[in-house]
């Protein structure tokens, strides 16, 4: 579990500002990162919500923090009122993508393959999907979370993303595991029980994508990550980085986050 950390060019530590700041906040915020995040820090991505992109992009072109939407439309244009679709996101400045957060899946009744056309909407229009999966505090009460986790990777790569990863200069494409007990609610995993999670899904990711692929796949842990127990989380071999929430809209807490794997390859 502990011992040599991830891969460096696995690192990613990943902000989702989900329905929070206002534009001024959102500059602010960026002007600061660019000022105070060191140039050997791991890289970073910032999640803001969809009217933001343009002017998060706008602060972050030329540095190595880069910016995604938290969801997108499976299909390129079209009547969905409300929606937002690949095309508009990468027009905006972005070029990741969340996809299957649980708060979209609880919210929106996202299922497995509605996530998966998702996935292959962000790869049709090069942007990185980061996939988000986890299970529920029940499923892991039944016992079930390695099914659970296994039927939505699957669900979620079925739609050829093995063909977009292997196709030359393809975007990249990532992994949360983040389970749903411990979103926003302050009970992070143990480093154990992330760990154990991570060795799962990317054995998971070997047989659904072949080995090469899934060695490049950053695996990231999400759900409750703070100052306090981000470090703790780092140094496990299995985890390449962070997928923040509540502590990423405060800026010193999440440049302490990011500087838990400056810590841990050192
Ligand atoms: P949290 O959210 O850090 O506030 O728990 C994580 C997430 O939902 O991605």
């Amino acid at each position: 579990m502990t011992g040599a950390p991830s891969a460096p060019e696995r690192r990613l530590v990943a902000a989702n500002w989900k329905m929070h700041l206002l534009r001024a906040e959102a500059i602010a915020f960026c002007r600061g990162l660019g000022e105070l995040l060191p140039k050997d820090a791991a890289p970073a991505a910032i999640f803001p919500g969809f009217p933001l992109l343009p002017a998060v992009a706008a602060e972050l072109a030329g540095s190595f923090v880069a910016v995604g939407a938290q969801d997108i439309h499976p299909d390129d244009q079209g009547a969905h009122t409300g929606d937002v679709s690949g095309p508009q996101i990468a027009d905006a400045g972005a070029t990741w993508v969340l996809c299957g957060h649980s708060e979209r899946r609880r919210d929106h009744a996202e299922s497995d393959e509605r996530v998966g056309r998702k996935v292959a909407a962000a790869f049709r229009n090069r942007l990185s999907p980061l996939l988000c999966v986890g299970e529920t505090r029940e499923e892991r009460r039944a016992g079930h979370t390695f099914e659970v986790l296994a039927r939505q990777l699957e669900g979620a790569l079925a739609q050829g993303a093995n063909r977009s990863l292997a196709a030359s200069g393809a975007p990249r494409f990532a992994l949360a595991y983040e389970p749903v007990w411990a979103i926003g609610t302050g009970e992070v995993a143990t480093p154990e029980t992330a760990s154990e999670a991570h060795v799962f899904l990317r054995d998971e990711l070997s047989r659904q994508l072949g080995a090469a692929a899934a060695g490049t796949v950053p695996l990231l842990y999400g759900g409750s990550v703070a100052p306090e127990n981000a470090p703790a989380l780092a140094v496990s071999r299995e985890v390449d980085g962070f997928l923040v929430g509540g502590a990423s809209l405060d800026l010193g807490r999440f440049l302490s986050i990011i500087s838990a794997f400056g810590r841990a390859t050192t």
